[in-house]
């Protein structure tokens, strides 16, 4: 028998929806560059992104640059009941959606630079992570950042653990297969705005 979601409930979920879409359209329009984007990822990108998570039990994700939270919620979804999921956000105002919007005792929100993720996820008391998803967009960042970047996301990950990142174009495919022996182009999803390329990825 499928869940039940009352009419009321449905109403708060849209509402939540537009106010996050509204504050990342604002956003972006601020700091595209460091957004990359105008419009929040689609639910169909965010399903194709969390498909890619190993199929564990007590799994360790890190979410860099979560924005208004779309594929933070099916990462939630897709995770058993005792895993955990640190989402890092650099964006003030997405940050404090995302922590008063999703209320989940898995999840961690995290307002900060995804560079600091390694501390952060110490002090928490995990050593590393079975997964890494990215949205951030690599393809705007110097070369030197996307390295620091790319260093980062590697230390984060225990050795069989997976880099899961979306991209719209295929232009920073050549650096991260520096960093990574596997790089796989998972999917091509068209339904998004722009379509993206997700790389499944692992050292
Ligand atoms: C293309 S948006 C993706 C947002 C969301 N994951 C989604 O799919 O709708 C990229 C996000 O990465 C964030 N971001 C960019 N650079 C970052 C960094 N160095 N550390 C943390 N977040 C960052 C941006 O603020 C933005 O929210």
């Amino acid at each position: 028998m499928g869940v039940q979601i009352s009419p009321s409930a449905q109403t708060e979920m849209k509402s939540t929806k537009q106010r996050g879409e509204k504050i990342f359209i604002l956003e972006a329009l601020k700091k595209f560059g460091q957004i990359g984007s105008i419009f929040p990822s689609s639910k169909y990108l965010a399903k194709s992104i969390a498909e890619c998570i190993p199929n564990k039990e007590d799994v360790v994700v890190v979410e860099l640059g979560a924005g208004t939270g779309t594929i933070t919620k099916e990462i939630l979804k897709k995770i058993s009941i005792t895993s955990s999921l640190i989402a890092c956000e650099k964006n003030k105002k997405m940050a404090e959606f995302l922590k008063n919007e999703i209320h989940d005792p898995r999840l961690l929100v995290i307002e900060g630079d995804a560079i600091s993720m390694q501390k952060v996820i110490t002090s928490l008391g995990h050593h590393k992570a079975d997964c890494v998803v990215s949205g951030i967009p690599l393809g705007t960042l110097k070369k030197y950042e996307q390295d620091m970047l790319l260093l980062t996301i590697k230390e984060l990950l225990k050795n069989d653990g997976v880099y899961v990142q979306f991209q719209y174009f295929l232009s920073t495919f050549l650096n991260i297969k520096r960093y990574f022996k596997s790089v796989k182009i998972k999917k091509y999803v068209l339904r998004n705005l722009p379509p993206a390329f997700v790389y499944k990825c692992q050292k």
